[in-house]
């Protein structure tokens, strides 16, 4: 990344570790066997995979032997859902529970497979964008089939109360997986201790690499595989795996797993600056989502009324600043969040609504001035009760 740039995005992608790139550097030019191969190049990739699924498996606390690597977490959401539901024989006996706020990679297939015959019930979530826990007891009484939930949210960084939920769910024999993907390295996963049968993360939101990522699977049906073909991964996931990515996956994992509590502390620090910063410069901004502890400890995601805040994030851009007016999936459309449009904001609070995100590498030199010029611009852009001064 530029030096001169500050980036403020963390929650979309993170930059690699050096770490990750000399892991994956030694990989790719030491590693040229097929890790299905009997010969020793075969061998000495085989066990590079073996020790990254170790070092996976340490830091979500569980087992190597429930690790599936895929291509991401979009692909293990899909992989998850169609798996479990999708091949479970009639779609009209099949119940998934889901929230409104969920990432668009677990909605999607879940209409998908609600327009074949699957029963969806969507939890939706208070003004902070928790979980509404009535509606969820309601629910679990109809016996459901599978609960697949987000553990924090991208675009807010709400930390819903999974391990309390996936207990509520064993008891009544309900299968539960979670899309941990932004909870992964910045809040503390130990599935050991879990009622989770599934979870679904990614690499590059852990300052690993693009296109690599698992899906864990503990306890429950195995899903059907998505990729048949091959016998890699248990039969499970099909196709000769992607060893350079799954080498950084494991090295940033065992990174995220040894300096969690550091990271947290130093996030929580960052974040908190820039938002007593902005705070005390724009004095109508407020903040979506809790103040309190059921936050990720990098993402603010804030209202400035009167902007509208993908011309701010373009102004930014130009100015060295990196931001996001929402999920990143969503930038270039204009269409508001679903998830701020859930907590009950209007279309136009939405529109007004602003990502910040920080992580590795961020100073606090970089949030003043990413707070002066969130400011100055905001004012330009005649944000409402702003005297453009
Ligand atoms: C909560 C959540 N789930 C799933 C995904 C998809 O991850 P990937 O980019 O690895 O497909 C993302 C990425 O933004 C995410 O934030």
């Amino acid at each position: 990344m530029e030096s001169e740039r500050i980036y403020l995005d963390h929650n979309a992608t993170t930059p690699l570790r050096e770490e990750v790139v000399e892991a994956m550097a030694r990989a790719l030019r030491d590693l040229p066997g097929n890790p299905s191969s009997p010969h020793r190049e075969g061998t000495l990739a085989r066990k590079q995979v073996a020790e990254a699924r170790e070092q996976v498996a340490d830091c979500l606390g569980t087992s190597a032997r429930t690790i599936v690597f895929t291509g991401g977490a979009t692909e293990a959401n899909h992989f998850l859902l169609r798996g479990v539901l999708g091949h479970s024989g009639s779609m009209d006996s099949s119940h998934l529970v889901t929230s409104t706020t969920e990432h668009p990679s677990v909605l999607a297939p879940a209409e998908q497979l609600e327009k074949h015959g699957l029963r969806v019930s969507r939890i939706p979530v208070d003004h902070e964008g928790m979980l509404e826990r009535s509606v969820w007891l309601e629910t679990l009484e109809e016996s459901p089939s599978l609960a697949s939930l987000i553990w924090a949210n991208n675009e807010t960084g709400v930390v819903q109360p999974v391990e309390e939920w996936a207990e509520l769910a064993s008891a009544c024999g309900i299968l539960f997986h979670v899309d941990a993907t932004q909870a992964v390295g910045k809040w503390p996963i130990c599935l050991e201790k879990t009622s989770i049968d599934y979870l679904s993360c990614s690499a590059h939101k852990l300052n690993g690499p693009k296109g690599v990522g698992c899906l864990v699977h503990r306890s429950g049906p195995a899903p059907s595989p998505l990729l048949a073909g091959g016998g890699q991964e248990r039969g499970l996931r099909g196709g000769t795996e992607n060893v350079a990515g799954i080498v950084g996956f494991g090295v940033a994992c065992e990174l995220a797993r040894k300096e969690l509590t550091e990271r947290m502390e130093n996030y929580q620090i960052l974040r908190d600056r820039l938002w007593d910063s902005l705070r005390q410069k724009l004095p109508r901004i407020r903040r979506n989502g809790p103040s309190a502890s059921a936050i990720l400890p990098n993402t603010l995601n804030v209202e400035i009324p009167g902007i509208q805040a993908d011309i701010l994030v373009e102004a930014l851009d130009l100015e060295g600043v990196a931001v996001s007016a929402g999920a990143a999936c969503h930038s270039g459309s204009v269409s508001p969040s679903h998830v701020l449009i859930a907590m009950g904001r209007s279309t136009a609070q939405a529109q007004a609504s602003l990502r910040l995100s920080v992580g590795l590498g961020n100073t606090s030199v970089e949030i003043d001035r990413a707070a002066d010029w969130i400011d100055r611009i905001a004012r330009r852009a005649g944000a409402e009760g702003y005297d453009g001064g």
